[in-house]
């Protein structure tokens, strides 16, 4: 956990903005699919505490199930010692190493987890919703999915069925079970989608659920008995719950239900379910429906991000084709890696990550339109003011569009990275801004202004430094949720703390437009590179 929210701004009982990521498999290590929506749950919930709000962010892990059993006895240890390995040496050092500011971090073999859980079964088969029953069919363990025969590929023998995923076999099971009444809330769904037009995002991840719902919902085989690794049934310990079950109630024990109420009534329902589009009929229809069965509050939007691919074919590590993100951060920087996938790959599609294309808006968009552009700004007026930032006594229109310009970039990318999550979109109206700034600098010529002696020209070249100096004390502050140290770097280089202004992440979005801001008489220094120039790409 890199840093923890300020809860300080409002009061106890206002509802917070609560935003999580899928808690995460823990039987490999994290790739870069995993960390694209950690990254994009980091950056919507920064935007939401630089408007002040109240923000819970949470993350975690996945630790139960057949997948990660048998990941550890081929590695010889017990499952629990590999998920403790796991999680302290290659999740928690990655989230820390991407910037990741989650507020809470949770794992669902804690107690703190467990115990819940069996609370909230045993309250569903108390109300009659849970129900013994028998089942087979075709399993993919990499999903821990039954799956239907018609989802399945052909395999290489004429009794072999593949999962579309995984492209690996599928097991069939036969046993008995507990099963959850899923096949009656599909009226209460549909019901509730139609009333909720915004809860499943985007509008063909919402389609795929209502086809889905249309068709009779079958129930629900909520518990395995052939194997041991996972939460006991309370009523039935030879049974224990299945992986899926336990893991979305994370989302609850979590946020205090059950342990601590006047949390639980702070946090739930959460604002933001970010889930990967492979996982969504968990996320926006059983688990609704267990809600629904539960008697709780639903949360508020689904909203289902694309797959980095490769080749074609979802990026995993089962494919081999999963890339370790600190491959990309140690050529790329964190902060610009943090931006790149962002701003390449639209929310909510599927997107290739490529080696040239990094390389590409590193260079145009971050090191030459937005780097340059600040070290240019902080050398000239260091050149010709000592580094004391001027007032700008000779404004005219040139400047009211710069002004314009970013009230605009502000608007956009306040409702595009705040409400719509369109990270693609927010950027591009930053950036869009940035360029309005350069383009300024070259109409305005301030080199040629500051040969001008004349009290006219140097109230001129004032009047232009201050401009620019002042657009990007607003730019630092729209990036800092995007880029914190490069936001930061360049808040020190302003000189805007130390001039009154205050530290970087007390500034909000709701004052970044307002023009003036930036004291005069800040001490401007140079500092340090924001984005040096790249090495050469690695060979190996
Ligand atoms: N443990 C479950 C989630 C339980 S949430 C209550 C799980 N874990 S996972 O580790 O397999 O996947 C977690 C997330 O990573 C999913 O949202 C999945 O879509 C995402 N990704 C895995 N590979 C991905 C890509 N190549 N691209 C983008 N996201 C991908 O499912």
């Amino acid at each position: 956990m890199a840093a923890t929210a300020d809860h300080s701004t409002t009061g106890a009982t206002a509802p917070a903005y609560y935003v999580s990521t899928p808690i995460y498999y823990v039987n490999d290590r994290p790739h870069l699919g995993h960390a694209y929506t950690t990254v994009a749950g980091d950056v919507l919930t920064r935007w939401h505490r630089q408007r002040g709000e109240k923000v819970w962010y949470l993350t975690g892990t996945d630790e139960h199930g057949q997948k990660i059993m048998r990941t550890a006895e081929a590695n010889g240890v017990s499952p629990q010692q590999w998920c403790d390995k796991l999680v302290e040496e290659a999740w928690k050092p990655l989230w820390e190493h991407l910037e990741i500011a989650n507020d809470d971090f949770i794992r669902t073999t804690e107690e703190r987890h467990t115990a819940r859980v069996q609370e909230f079964v045993q309250d569903l088969f108390d109300k009659g919703e849970i129900y013994k029953g028998g089942y087979s069919g075709p399993y993919c363990v990499g999903c821990e999915e039954f799956k239907l025969p018609a989802e399945l590929l052909d395999g290489a023998t004429a009794d072999e069925k593949l999962c579309a995923v995984h492209k690996r076999p599928v097991e069939w099971l036969e046993e008995e079970n507990y099963f959850f009444r899923l096949s009656a809330y599909g009226p209460r769904l549909l019901e509730f989608y139609a009333a909720n037009p915004d809860f499943i995002q985007p509008a063909s991840a919402r389609n795929e659920v209502l086809r889905f719902v249309e068709q009779d919902l079958k129930d629900l085989s909520i518990s395995r008995s052939t194997f041991d690794w996972g939460v006991p049934l309370p009523w039935d310990e030879k049974h224990v719950l299945y992986v899926w079950v336990d893991a979305l109630q994370n989302y609850i024990t979590a946020a205090g239900y059950g342990s601590d109420p006047e949390r639980f009534a702070e946090l739930w329902p959460a604002s933001v379910h970010l889930v990967g589009k492979d996982i969504l009929r968990f996320h926006a229809v059983i688990w609704p429906a267990m809600l629904m069965a539960a008697g709780l509050p639903l949360p508020k939007r689904v909203v289902a991000n694309g797959w980095l691919m490769v080749g074609g074919e979802k990026m995993s590590k089962s494919n081999l084709t999963g890339i370790a993100p600190t491959d990309l951060t140690s050529h790329f920087g964190v902060d610009a890696y943090r931006y790149y996938f962002l701003r390449a790959i639209p929310f909510g599609t599927d997107g290739s990550f490529s080696w040239e294309d990094f390389t590409a808006r590193y260079t145009s968009e971050l090191a030459n339109d937005f780097g340059n552009l600040a070290s240019r700004v902080a050398a000239m007026v260091g050149k010709y003011f000592d580094g004391v930032l001027p007032a700008a006594t000779a404004a005219g229109d040139a400047e009211q569009a710069v002004a314009d310009g970013l009230t605009a970039a502000v608007a956009a990318a306040d409702l595009k990275i705040g409400e719509e999550l369109d990270f693609a979109g927010g950027l591009a109206a930053i950036f869009e801004f940035v360029k309005q700034v350069n383009g300024y600098l070259t109409t305005q010529e301030p080199w040629k202004v500051a040969k001008d002696e004349s009290e006219e020209g140097q109230a001129r070249l004032a009047t232009i430094l201050y401009t620019a100096a002042e657009a990007l004390r607003a730019t630092a502050v729209l990036l800092n949720p995007v880029m914190p140290s490069t936001a930061e770097k360049l808040w020190v280089s302003l000189g805007a703390e130390a001039a009154g202004l205050g530290a970087l992440g007390a500034q909000t979005v709701a004052t970044a437009a307002d023009w003036g801001r930036l004291p005069v008489g800040a001490t401007v220094t140079k500092g340090e590179i924001l984005f040096p120039r790249l090495e050469e790409k690695p060979t190996a």
